[in-house]
């Protein structure tokens, strides 16, 4: 099949790959000439593990092709998937400018039969607004060419996107048109042939869907934040209480794991989205997401807050190393992460800070840039000179195991802060380390 993506950022550029990957015939647009030079010279604008290769094999094989060329682009595919950024507006709204230009060149340009396949994270009426938008270009130009609009929320996770794509739990697809139907039915097809996982709905469920998993998923980590807290103040151990309730298969052991805070580029944003169309678009408060949020901003501060009462309010003259910076392992991905507050925190207290990050480093030097409270290390040993105390924010798997007996000798005191809880604090303290972990 003949397909386009436009946006090739996480989403568009795994989907296009997975795509081309089953054998069809992918054309990548981006409105960002970089991404789309380094995609054309063989390089890859972000870390997906297993993308690399398979963009590679891909483009090797002529299947998956990367333009700025928007005429080129909207000719090319019959499916025409829109998966841009939905950031959030000042108000917290989704900001549909990009999916909207999307959908608008769209219209301006075709010369015969569109699915247009809206992936990014949209409220709930975008399909409408997108279908609406392609009549208005048609109609400036008086052309009549038949389009169905379809909403296919994507599911995957940044640091699995490729397998999560590969190998999906469901395909959520909403959808009014018989051929598009079909259509999204053949392209799905080489995905599900194990059992069927496309889940046909309207549009306006699929789009609310994705919103309501999401959500689902915010409010565990909330959740257990707060007990987290509680726990530490009772006396309980959260890892032992966690243990207890995952067990039941009605709640299971998924997404239970207190920490510093959901970050990254969904959760935060699509809870505020949802939060903000249910008043505007409905009139309904919906109290327990805006408690989600309310404990989650919190839970940002938890770090600093740790390390305040252990050194004082004033950290001028305090030095920390710091291990990730991503908001989640896996990825070099730190929109709204953890680690952002907690070094913005630390600043603000006088503190400086060295960090490590397998991956995520090039992308803090572009957010930070000439910072000069904060420096970089080549490995999580270097970053423990002159150090107070070693800070947690990521669990990659590397921080999982350390040498205590070094992190014991190098740090100027031996204090661990654990915002992921990765060890168990009886063997930590055993081994004479003073250890702040998450509701242990
Ligand atoms: N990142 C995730 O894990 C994830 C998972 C599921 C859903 N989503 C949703 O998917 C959407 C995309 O997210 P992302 O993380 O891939 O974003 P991203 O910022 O990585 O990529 C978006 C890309 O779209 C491009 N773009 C913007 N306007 C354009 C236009 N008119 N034409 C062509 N390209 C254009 C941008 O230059 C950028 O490269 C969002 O709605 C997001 O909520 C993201």
């Amino acid at each position: 099949m003949k397909i386009t993506v436009v946006g090739t950022g996480y989403v568009g550029l795994v989907s296009g790959a997975c795509l081309a990957d089953v054998g069809n015939d992918v054309l990548c647009l981006d409105v960002d000439a970089n991404k789309i030079r380094i995609l054309n010279e063989g390089g890859i604008p972000i870390f997906e593990p297993g993308l690399e290769a398979m963009v590679a094999r891909n483009k090797a094989a002529g299947r998956l092709r990367f333009t700025t060329n928007v005429e080129e682009a909207v000719a090319h595919g019959t499916i025409q998937f829109i998966a841009v950024g939905t950031p959030p507006d000042e108000d917290g709204s989704a900001d549909l400018q990009y999916v909207l230009a999307a959908a608008r060149n769209i219209g301006r340009n075709m010369t015969d039969y569109k699915v247009v396949v809206d992936k990014s994270t949209v409220p709930v009426g975008t399909g409408d607004k997108v279908r609406a938008a392609i009549a208005d270009e048609l109609s400036k130009r008086g052309a009549v060419t038949p389009y169905a609009v379809v909403s296919n929320p994507e599911f995957l996770k940044e640091g699995a996107a490729v397998e999560d794509f590969m190998k999906p739990d469901r395909i959520v697809v909403g959808v009014d048109d018989a051929k598009a139907t079909e259509l999204m039915r053949q392209l799905y097809a080489p995905f599900q042939r194990n059992h069927e996982r496309i889940i046909l709905m309207d549009v306006r469920s699929a789009e609310l869907t994705k919103y309501a998993a999401n959500a689902m998923l915010a409010t565990r980590i909330s959740f257990m934040n707060e007990l987290a807290n509680l726990a530490e103040v009772l006396g309980a151990d959260i890892e032992m209480v966690r243990q207890g309730i995952g067990s039941d298969p009605r709640i299971g052991y998924h997404f239970l794991y207190p920490g510093c805070g959901y970050g990254g580029s969904c959760f935060p944003k699509d809870v505020k989205a949802l939060i903000k169309t249910a008043a505007d678009d409905a009139g309904i408060t919906l109290k327990v997401l805006t408690a989600v949020e309310d404990a989650n901003d919190a839970q940002k501060h938890v770090l600093s807050r740790k390390i305040k009462a252990r050194f004082g309010d004033d950290l001028k003259g305090k030095h920390f190393a710091l291990w990730g910076l991503a908001f989640k392992p896996n990825t070099d991905d730190m929109r709204d992460a953890p680690s952002r507050a907690l070094l913005a925190d630390l600043f603000a207290a006088g503190a400086t800070v060295t960090a490590y990050d397998p991956v995520a480093m090039h992308e803090a030097q572009r957010i930070f840039g000439n910072e000069e409270r904060l420096e970089y290390a080549e490995n999580p040993t270097a970053t423990l000179d002159r150090a107070d105390a070693l800070i947690i924010a990521t669990e990659w798997k590397e921080f999982r195991s350390p040498d205590f007996d070094v992190i014991k000798k190098t740090l100027k005191n031996p204090v661990i802060f654990d915002g992921r809880n990765l060890y168990d604090p009886k063997f930590v303290r055993s081994q004479g380390v003073e250890y702040f972990a998450i509701g242990r």
